[in-house]
This record gives structure tokens, sequence and C-alpha cells, in this order.
């Protein structure tokens, strides 16, 4: 039988407080779905487990987005952890608790913590340069000013890192800078500043990552060499206008919002033990509990950093495990809205299942930092092929089987040594993979088991054997009840609500791991039923093509009477007319452009250009030294144009993001992400370009 082990330690698990300005996304749930079926697994094995969460709600982008929004911070924040909750619920994270780092606790362990710093002569004050918007009447964060890169001068680069080259740098050290919010040019101002003294800890960070065992080693091996290059202190302040904690003293100095994020998970863990009469010393300042941090990749620095040197500066337990996982791609690209390989985890409930999406993540995932991709191929191919075909199909069968002609009950099972010690093997397998965090194994295992299951009954073909030997029949079908009931608890972290249906319909009840054993005997199972809903073909999800792109006829065109290179167009679009202003006077004369069938961006934000309003934009290709326009001649005004797999979005979309999609033209046909722009009736062609150039 199994081990059945547990470690008798407290345990608390953290995923990472996802920001409060923005939806929960697919690249999200990877951690919190990993972390969350860790969770279930301790529980299930009777591990005394906490498993606590929060929004991260500070910080100048959120006080930004309020304004723009014109509502308060506050306003803001309450509607995200509303949105934030209904989706965490829906995908069927466990927190034990989900608090707000805008809270009483978070703003008292903040404090906390300054003060225990401050008093261990960890903090000073120093007078640096801060880039400042006369207009905005605002010290501009690093996301809020923009200018030329100081290493290899590309524009249009953020105060923080050069996206071209990679290069980090302060927001003073930009090239014609521009304030991001109103695009005037900033000022240089001095302002005083909280800096924690990093420096000083470079040695007990270096021991404590060489004691880890738990650690992921390809990452204490950088971890190790930013040590040993040295650490810089770290401005742990912001002036205000600011959404955060004010620093204690101060009339307009904050927080900086990654001071106080993970003091959230003490303030978390606060909140949940004053509700139900705990200690939230025994969590943070107890030598037998372990500390669990999931966090990505991207937040590294914080986490094996600065995190550990503020809880070892002000006294409080390091953290015993941090696993890292890897970014997500969807369908092999990098997720992005330009794109259109951007979903919400709302977006992917209107196609999915939550737990088709736990499977298949749970497929891919194990204790490493690498990437894993969501294809909607492969998920349907898993959840169809694997989750529905295997392990779906045996428990069905065998309880349709049982409820079909012995009235649904079990008696004694076939005692088949062989098959039982198979996959008691299997099971050992997966309860290590569960505390391994290696979920890719885990799936395997349980996929095992199932294809064992459904050969054990079908190479005795019991509807043929039924017969000659019902009793023996009996007996097999008792061991496939067992088998049925195992799988119901194996699965359980991953599938929960699979497990709780399975186990309703084998008439049991919230099994814990003990419970895996093939004692069931002399029982009445309930009514089977389909558990797992095959996706499909029509359901499998379109990317988003961020262009709404409709074939247009030429009607009118004019001279634009303000600019040389201009037109004015009317068009029809099908369901309606419009007016287009396009810079084609240098290559197409007026009678070249009427009655041509072209086509045109629908959803983009109207502009004027040199007075006179441009309700769209037309496409053409540009290689540089000509331009030829995109037409059709089959297809009729109001046809819609697309890539295959891509669906057309219908949201305004401004010029800068237009600018982003990436169409290029090849045997005089469009192509984006290798798909070619097409109508129902015909591709569409480029006229005039060589192969290469881009399409606007
Ligand atoms: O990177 C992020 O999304 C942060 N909001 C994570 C914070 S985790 C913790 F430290 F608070
Ligand atoms: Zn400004």
């Amino acid at each position: 039988m199994t081990k059945f082990k547990s470690t008798k330690h407290k345990i608390l698990v953290t995923s990472a407080l996802p920001y409060a300005n923005g939806s929960i996304h697919c690249g999200h749930l990877v951690e919190y779905i990993q972390t969350d079926i860790f969770v279930r697994f301790l529980r299930l094995i009777g591990e005394d487990v906490l498993f606590v969460c929060a929004d991260d709600t500070h910080g100048a982008p959120i006080e930004i987005k309020a304004a723009e929004l014109g509502i308060t911070p506050e306003q803001l924040i309450a509607k995200v952890y509303k949105e934030h909750t209904q989706d965490f619920k829906d995908f069927l994270i466990s927190f034990d608790n989900y608090h707000t780092t805008n809270s009483p606790e978070n703003k008292n362990y903040s404090d906390l913590i300054f003060e225990r710093l401050r008093k261990n002569d960890f903090i000073y004050t120093k007078d640096i340069e801060v880039t400042y918007c006369e207009h905005c009447k605002r010290t501009l964060p690093d996301r809020y000013v923009k200018g030329k890169c100081p290493k290899c001068n590309a524009p249009d680069q953020y105060g923080d890192v050069c996206e071209n080259c990679n290069a980090a740098y302060k927001t003073i050290d930009l090239i014609e800078p521009y304030c991001a919010i109103c695009k005037n040019k900033p000022i240089r101002k001095t302002s005083k500043h909280y800096f924690f003294k990093l420096s000083k800890f470079s040695n007990k960070l270096g021991s404590w990552l060489k004691k880890n065992k738990n650690l992921q080693p390809e990452i204490k091996n950088f971890v190790f060499n930013w040590i040993k290059n040295g650490l810089e202190d770290w401005n742990i302040s912001r002036d205000g206008p600011y959404f955060g904690f004010k620093i204690p003293g101060e009339e307009d100095k904050y927080y900086y919002v990654w001071l106080d994020a993970p003091i959230g998970y003490i303030a978390s863990t606060d909140h949940y033990c004053k509700k139900h009469g705990l200690k939230t010393e025994d969590y943070w300042n107890n030598k037998n509990t372990r500390i669990y941090h999931f966090i990505g990749k991207d937040i590294i620095y914080f986490h094996f950093l600065f995190w550990p040197a503020m809880l070892l500066g002000s006294d409080f337990q390091l953290p015993y495990e941090i696993v890292v996982h890897g970014f997500l791609t969807v369908n092999g690209e990098k997720m992005s809205k330009s794109r259109g390989t951007f979903f919400t985890a709302r977006e992917f409930l209107q196609n999915y299942e939550a737990e088709h999406l736990r499977f298949y993540y749970a497929s891919l995932l194990s204790k490493t930092m690498s990437d894993i991709d969501l294809s909607f191929d492969d998920l349907s191919k898993k959840i169809n092929n694997e989750l529905a075909a295997n392990i779906g199909n045996f428990c069905y069968r065998v309880l349709n089987f049982l409820n079909k002609n012995f009235d649904g009950e079990i008696k004694d099972i076939d005692e088949n040594k062989e098959l039982i010690n198979d996959i008691n093997k299997v099971i050992e397998n997966i309860e290590e993979n569960y505390y391994g965090l290696n979920y890719i194994d885990v799936v395997k295992g349980i996929l095992h088991i199932s294809s064992l299951g459904n050969k054990y009954f079908q190479d005795n073909e019991p509807w043929k054997l039924i017969n000659e030997d019902k009793e023996k029949v009996h007996k097999i079908l008792g061991l496939c009840i067992n088998i049925a009931k195992n799988l119901s608890i194996l699965i359980e972290p991953i599938l929960p609500q699979f497990s709780s249906n399975l186990q309703k319909q084998l008439n049991v009840k919230d099994l814990k791991w003990k419970d895996i054993n093939f004692k069931l005997k002399n029982h009445k199972i309930g009514k089977e039923n389909i558990l797992i809903r095959k996706i499909e073909e029509k359901e499998i999800m379109k990317l988003e093509f961020p262009l709404n792109l409709k074939v247009a006829k030429i009607l009118e065109v004019r001279e634009h009477p303000n600019a040389d290179k201009l037109y004015i167009l009317n068009i029809d679009i099908g369901t309606e007319k419009r007016q287009l202003v396009a810079g084609l006077k240098d290559y197409y004369t007026q009678n070249e452009l009427k009655n041509k069938k072209i086509i045109v961006v629908t959803n983009l934000k109207y502009a004027k250009l040199r007075g006179i309003e441009s309700q769209g934009m037309l496409l053409a290709g540009d290689d540089g030294t000509g331009c030829g326009l995109l037409t059709v001649d089959n297809s009729n005004p109001g046809d819609k144009a697309y890539f295959d797999g891509f669906e057309n979005s219908t949201k305004e979309l401004s010029f800068d993001d237009f600018l982003k999609i990436q169409m290029i033209v090849k045997n005089s046909k469009v192509y984006f992400e290798n798909k070619e722009l097409r109508t129902d009736k015909e591709t569409v062609k480029v006229e005039r370009v060589k192969d290469g150039a881009r399409v606007r």
C-alpha cells in the first residue's frame, strides 16, 4: 500500500500577488494552478497547510489608471478584487485567504518591518535626481517617461530598460525624454529617498542559498552571480502622488510598492489568523514552519534577494522553498495583445472549462523554469484522447456495467496480485511526484493506472464471461470500482470537480490519501454519468486578430485641400459609407483608384489628417521604394478579410497599436503569423511591391 507520509510541519504556501490593475490571464493561471495542485495534495495527505494570497494594489500604474478612469484608486482596486476573486473561484483555486495589500494588516507589518530595518541600521536617506513633469506635476516613474535608449539610441524606450538592447539605466539617463502621459519634456529635480542596505546582506544571502537544498540549482547559480558581482542598495521610497502607504514621519513620500507587496504574504496570513484564533508568529517566526513561495521567473530578484534580506534584517523567518516557473506562450508565440495571443481567464471560460486548463497545465508542469505553451490544438487532443477517452471512459464503462448487471452493488474483489502490485507502484511514484512538483509524471502515472484498468476490463471480456462465470465477473467489477475510487483520489489535486463527481457516482465522499486502497467491498454505487465534456472542433478557440478588415469599394476620389500627398476617398464598406484620408498621391492617379476593391481597417480610432477626418485606413504594401494596394476581384464591399485561425476584433484600436502588427508581403500575398489574408471567396492580392514589403 501507499506509504502515506506527512511531514509533521506547519506549511504556509503563497502564490505571487497579482497587480490590481488588470485581469487575471492564462499566463497568471500557470502559477495559481501549479500552486493550487500542490496545496490540494498536501491537504489530502493530511498536512497542516495554509494557502494565502492577495491583490497587489499599490504603485504608480494603479494611481494613474484610476485617474484615467476618473475614479479613486480605492474604487479601482475594489472592482478588480471582485473580478480576481471570481476568476480564482471559477478556476477552483482554493486559497484559504485572499486579502489585499491595501489593508490595515499590511500597513501594520510594513511599518513594523520598516522600523525594525531602520533600528537595525539598514536604512539611510540620500538625495537623488529624478525626472519630473511640470505639466503633470509629478515625478515620473520608470514606465511613465520615455525617450531614446542611452546605449543604442532606439527611440521610444521606457525609463528603466531598453526593449531593443536590454540595457538597464535610470530615467534621467534617457536621451530626449518625454512624459508618457502628456508628451511634454520633463525636467530633473533632486529628491530625498530612502535606501535599504541590500549590500550588507551578501554573505547571509549567500549562505542561505548554499544551505537551502530545496531551491532549484539553475536559479541558485545565477543568483550567486548577482551576489558575486556586488549588490546595490535599493531605493524603497517613491514621491507622491503615489498610491501606497506613507512613510512614517514624511508628508509626501511612500513605500515603493515592492516593499509592501511581499509583506502582503505576512499580512494575508495575519488576516486569516485573526479570524481563526491562530498566531501569525507560528507561521513567520517558527523554525518548524515551512514557507513555500511560488513565483514566475520575472520576479526572481525580488524573491531571492530583496525579500529574504528584508526578512533577515527584521527578524522574520526565511522561505523554505521558492518554486520558480517559466512563462506561458500561446500557440508558440509570446503572449501579446497585438499578436492576438492574449487570453484572460474569463475569455478562456467562454470556450472551455476550468478543468480543461488545469489538466492541460498539469500535464506540462514540473519544477523547472522552462516556458510552457498553450496550444489550443494540443489542449483538445489532451482532453479528448487522454482525459475523456482514457480515464473518463474507464470510469464510465465500469460504473455503467455494474449498474446494468449487478444493480450497482459490488461484493468482493478479484485478488489479482500482479495488477494490484503494479498499480501500487505507480501510486507511490505519483505521491513522490506530487511532493516534487513533477506534475508531468503525476499525469502520466494516473493515465497509466486507468490504462491498466481499461486493459484489465477489456482482456477479461466481462460482457462474454458473464454468461459463464457471473461470480468472477462480479469480482472483476469489484476490483475495477476500487481502481476508479483510487483514481478519484489521485486526480483530486488536479481536477477537484471531476473527482467529486466521480466520488458522488461511486457513492463515497471526501476521500483522503489514506483511503487509497483496494478495500471497498459490499458497497452500492450511484448512477453513472459523463465525467468530462469533450471539446468539439467548432469550439476550439480562435486567436484574436486585433484588426477588423473588410473589403471596400472606392466610390470617389478628391484632392486634399491642405496636403500635397493626400487624397480623400469615399468608400463603401457594405453596411455604410465612410471617408478615408490616404497618402497615395505619389503612387496612384485618381482614375486608377476609382472603383477599385481594396482592404480597409474599420476599427481604427478616427483621426484628423490635416483637418480632414479619416474614418479608418486602407492597407497597402510598402517596400521602401514603391507602394501597392491590397485588392480583390470577386468579393463584395463589406465581406470580411481574415487570416485563417484568427478572428477579427471589433475593439477600437489606436494607431500606435496598429503599428505593432507585422503583416508582410510574399508572392503578392499578405501574411500574418504564416497565414495568408483572404476573404471567403479568394486570396487577397498586393499590387506593385516586392517580397518582404511591410503592410501598413
Ligand atoms: O509581478 C507581479 O505581478 C507582482 N504583483 C508580484 C508581487 S509578488 C509579492 F512579492 F508580492
Ligand atoms: Zn506630463
